[in-house]
């Protein structure tokens, strides 16, 4: 299937185009009124479900036959009419009004004129519950792999640039102030493991959400004989759900996968947010390229950062889109509730927001311009080689308490004179504390920082090329799970 979109906006829909065509006309006397049908219409979002709907169409046509529901020459027919159906959703041909309430009553339109009264068997053993549960799963699965395609993209982006700036010496910040220096890749690619396991939460919940609906009717499964197994294998489920009631009223697969889209979009932000500061005048770490960054109507020298804070203001939906479903959810009784219909509009919001952010996100970092020698020139700032001076000291057997102080005293006396740690004279040091040998100057070089930060995980450059080996490694793997092998 391809996560293909058919759009139609509301005003489209106020003309009906004949007849209004009902799925439950038969025990009511008088139409709906206007305000009712403008409450309940939902095929102006819903519409793109239209493939995922067709896809099912076929899966169930199929059992009918095979239930002695549909002749073979009925099924053709039916599969016929199906296809063309498509066709003519797609090329825009037919389109669906508002007297059609949702897609499945246009799609049933759009057969009974391809079939006339043959398009009306397909309705047996099934209904719309079953039906919207399995489109939106369908949607969801197929979707899934596109997003995780172009998070692929966004660590494909951070780690090459990563992998130019392992032995680029960047200030590392805890609290936004100077802390330790680190390996600019190494920040980078914690962006990377982020995103990684973003793809692992999605991957993870695709398993649970790979249940078929179909099958459950309205919600308690359908007297004729139908083969749930077969439907769902068709529409690459790996089983039926084993109970209709579950099938029918659950929408925890869309409040999963909001969930898994919000820590993404939390993610977004927090990577947006580096790079608004990174791209401030006061930071200069990077240069953002033009194409991902944009003008002042008034200020003709400004280049602002305006993809970072879509990144990070679009968070809000993603995370609002998940509030609002769970909202939705909280106390409804089983089975359907019209209630449910509620559940598209946050999944499809979310999906739309990732898949305009994450597409901008990758290119504004793939085409970033690092500023090393500004990062290296001011890795070690804020006395921020301090740490190492104290660890050498207790290399040479001092007490971490003990080294902490005298270093803490050495930082003051630079500040108070207005030097480095490592402009200090001999003399000098040994005023300070008489555990400040010449020798610590050793230490106060930020590549010898780096390279001494070796252990598993640590920001020693050889350490982030192995953590590169190992993520390119799983972003293969990731890449090749939305490729569906
Ligand atoms: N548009 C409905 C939804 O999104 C489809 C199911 C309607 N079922 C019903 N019994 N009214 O949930």
């Amino acid at each position: 299937m391809v996560a293909e979109d058919f759009a139609v906006e509301i005003e489209e829909l106020t003309v009906s185009d004949g007849k209004p065509m009902r799925l439950w006309g038969g025990r009511f006397e008088g139409g709906p009124a206007d305000a009712l049908t403008r409450l309940s219409v939902s095929v102006h979002f819903d519409w793109r479900l239209v493939p995922y709907d067709l896809a099912a169409s076929r899966a169930h046509a199929r059992v009918l036959h095979k239930a002695g529901l549909l002749t073979k020459d009925e099924l053709e027919r039916m599969i016929g009419a199906i296809d063309d159906l498509e066709r003519a959703c797609k090329s825009g041909e037919f389109r669906p009004t508002v007297a059609d309430e949702d897609v499945h009553t246009a799609l049933e339109r759009g057969l009974l004129e391809r079939l006339g009264a043959l398009g009306g068997k397909l309705r047996a053993g099934r209904s719309r519950n079953d039906q919207i549960a399995t489109d939106l799963r369908l949607y969801l699965r197929d979707h899934a792999r596109t997003i995780v395609f172009r998070l692929v993209e966004l660590e494909t982006a951070l780690m090459a640039q990563a992998e130019q700036h392992a032995e680029t010496a960047a200030p590392g910040m805890t609290h936004l102030q100077h802390a330790q220096p680190v390996s600019f890749g190494h920040q980078l690619l914690a962006h990377v493991h982020a995103f990684a396991r973003d793809i692992d939460r999605i991957t993870d919940w695709d398993k649970r959400a790979a249940v078929s609906p179909l099958g459950a009717g309205a919600l308690a499964g359908s007297s004729l004989p139908l083969d749930p197994e077969a439907v769902a294998d068709e529409l690459g489920f790996s089983s039926a759900a084993p109970n209709s009631m579950d099938a029918v009223a659950e929408r925890d697969f869309a409040a999963e996968f909001l969930f898994d889209a919000a820590m993404i979009g939390m993610h977004l932000s927090r990577l947006g947010e580096e790079i608004v500061l990174w791209a401030s005048q006061e930071f200069r770490w990077i240069e953002m390229d033009d194409a991902y960054s944009t003008g002042s109507s008034i200020m003709p020298q400004k280049k602002n950062p305006d993809v970072a804070e879509l990144a990070r203001g679009k968070s809000g939906r993603l995370i609002g889109n998940l509030m609002s479903l769970l909202t939705v959810l909280k106390g409804l009784p089983l089975t359907y509730n019209r209630d449910l219909q509620e559940d598209k509009e946050p999944v499809f919001d979310s999906v739309d927001t990732l898949l305009l952010v994450l597409p901008a996100m990758a290119g504004l970092v793939a085409t970033m311009r690092v500023n090393t020698a500004r990062l290296q020139a001011t890795a070690s700032d804020g006395f921020a080689l301090a740490t190492d001076l104290a660890e050498l000291l207790v290399r040479k057997g001092v007490a971490f308490r003990e080294a902490h102080e005298a270093v803490g005293h050495l930082v003051v006396y630079c500040q108070v004179n207005d030097v480095e740690l490592g402009d200090v004279s001999d003399e000098d040091l040994l005023k300070v504390s008489p555990h400040l040998t010449p020798d610590v100057r050793d230490v106060l070089n930020v590549p010898g920082a780096l390279a001494a930060r070796k252990a598993p995980g640590g920001t020693a450059p050889d350490r982030v090329r192995d953590q590169l080996v190992a993520l390119r490694e799983a972003v293969d793997a990731q890449a090749a799970w939305a490729a569906g092998s």
